[in-house]
């Protein structure tokens, strides 16, 4: 079986820029920029991406593009034995994102559903909103159901494949996207206080700058990149070996970077208007968002086409982090696509249940005050994504070794490279020392005060 390839570089650059947006752009951001001190958090995220984010995203497509195997072929090929089962754990890590990613996702789908009905527009107050989010989810049929309809529709469109399910998918979703938040941000702009919005993204205030707040930005940084959980090794598989990596992946994080500020501000201009503060932490979207949408002129369209934009943008997440596990059994074990899809949607399916049922049947059931949900992504977020970034930067840096890494990255962007010399000294700074010894600290720091 010939191993699928993207069909064009947009193709490509649209399918990572899909899998980077998603609900870490629209709804974390917002709420980590909230609570965590307006610019002073956004100035920390940028550095992060440009000294973590974005030489852990070139490694990973560099393991991937060369050795064009899925994230645990790839690092076995490259390291070893051992490495293999490196690979392997990053490829898990993708599983289990996959599977409270879904679950979650689930609840905004729950909520395109009643905007449509008109339910939302009933949330006059805050309590009445909170009291609705919370019987919405303390339903196990709800959440239940939300998980399998929206994994549904990520498992049909991976049966196509990757240039007519993936690739496709994305050229559909991602520019729809884009139009329906611009017309959210140019419909903010307009409305009373968007100065006042603006001024909070904008001016830093530095004490709530906190050693908390910035692991929140590094960790952000990673998520909504999508690395450390083979994702970007399966995608930069799928490259040819000519494309030119630099200018493939920069638009990425420029894309994923000005969505999440355009993101933002659509959200603070919306629940600055009518005199909220975006300070409400993971509720900002929930329970603030739903009050407000219902107070502004045109409120009952714009809830539909917001709640609309974060599931397009959640769908072209999850079918990436189900990706790694549908190439690790078509590589490994041979299997089609449709078996490989299958296989991967029904267990996914089955490990979101519990995610599901943490906010009814299983809230009571917790581990150190953590449900289900709440462990499962600490887990990944807090352990296995920082640890599969690091094994990426590692194995360039150290176990390939600089030299052969950055050999890879230069075939087809010798130009770039010829023109901007320190890029060299960029990549080999981060990937040798850089990156591996800041991630190890933030690892060491999640397991000390975990
Ligand atoms: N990057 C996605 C987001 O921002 C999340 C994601 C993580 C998707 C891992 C795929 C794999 O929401």
């Amino acid at each position: 079986m010939k191993r699928e390839s993207w069909q064009s570089r947009i193709g490509f650059i649209l399918a990572v820029t899909g899998s980077a947006i998603g609900l870490a752009n629209i709804w974390r951001f917002p709420y980590l920029v909230g609570e965590y001190g307006g610019a002073a958090f956004v100035f920390v995220y940028l550095l992060s991406l440009f000294l973590l984010g974005f030489p852990v995203l070139m490694a990973e497509i560099i393991i991937g593009r060369k050795t064009q195997l899925n994230p645990s072929g790839a690092m076995g090929t490259l390291g070893g034995k051992r490495w293999k089962w490196v690979g392997m754990t990053t490829v898990f890590t993708g599983f289990l994102v996959s599977a409270f990613y879904s679950a979650v996702a689930g609840w905004i789908l729950g909520y395109l559903v009643e905007s449509f009905r008109g339910t939302l527009s009933h949330l006059s107050t805050m309590e009445s909103s909170v009291a609705f989010f919370d019987t919405l989810l303390g339903q196990w049929q709800f959440t239940v159901g939300a998980h399998a309809l929206f994994l549904g529709v990520a498992i049909t469109i991976l049966l196509f494949g990757v240039r007519d399910g993936i690739e496709r998918g994305n050229k559909i979703f991602m520019p729809l996207l884009f139009l329906l938040l611009l017309g959210l941000f140019g419909y903010g702009l307009l409305l009373p206080n968007a100065d006042k919005a603006l001024s909070y993204l904008w001016e830093p205030d530095l004490s709530a700058l906190t050693p908390k707040a910035i692991l929140a930005a590094v960790g952000q940084s990673f998520f909504t990149l999508s690395l450390g959980q083979g994702t970007m090794i399966t995608y930069g598989s799928y490259l040819k070996k000519g494309e030119n990596l630099l200018l493939s992946c920069l638009p990425i994080v420029l894309f994923d970077t000005i969505i999440s500020l355009i993101a933002a501000t659509v959200v603070f201009t919306i629940v600055f208007s009518v005199g909220f503060e975006p300070t409400s932490g993971p509720g900002l979207l929930f329970h603030t968002l739903p009050v407000v949408f219902y107070q502004i002129p045109y409120g009952h369209f714009l809830a539909p086409i917001f709640f609309l934009l974060v599931t397009l943008a959640a769908i072209t997440s999850e079918i990436s982090a189900l990706e790694p596990s549908i190439a690790f059994l078509m590589d490994t074990w041979k299997f089609s696509r449709k078996q490989a899809v299958l296989l991967v949607g029904g267990a996914v399916f089955l490990l979101g249940i519990p995610c599901a049922l943490s906010t009814n049947l299983l809230k009571e059931w917790t581990l150190f005050g953590l449900t289900v949900l709440d462990g499962a992504m600490f887990v990944a977020s807090g352990l296995l994504i920082p640890l599969g970034g690091f094994a990426a930067v590692v194995l360039c840096g150290w176990v390939l070794g600089v030299s052969p890494s950055l050999k890879e990255l230069r075939r087809g962007s010798r130009e770039v490279f010829d023109r901007f010399p320190f890029l060299y000294r960029y990549f080999s700074f981060c990937f040798k020392y850089l990156a591996p010894v800041l991630i190890g600290i933030i690892l060491i720091n999640a397991l000390l005060s975990g």
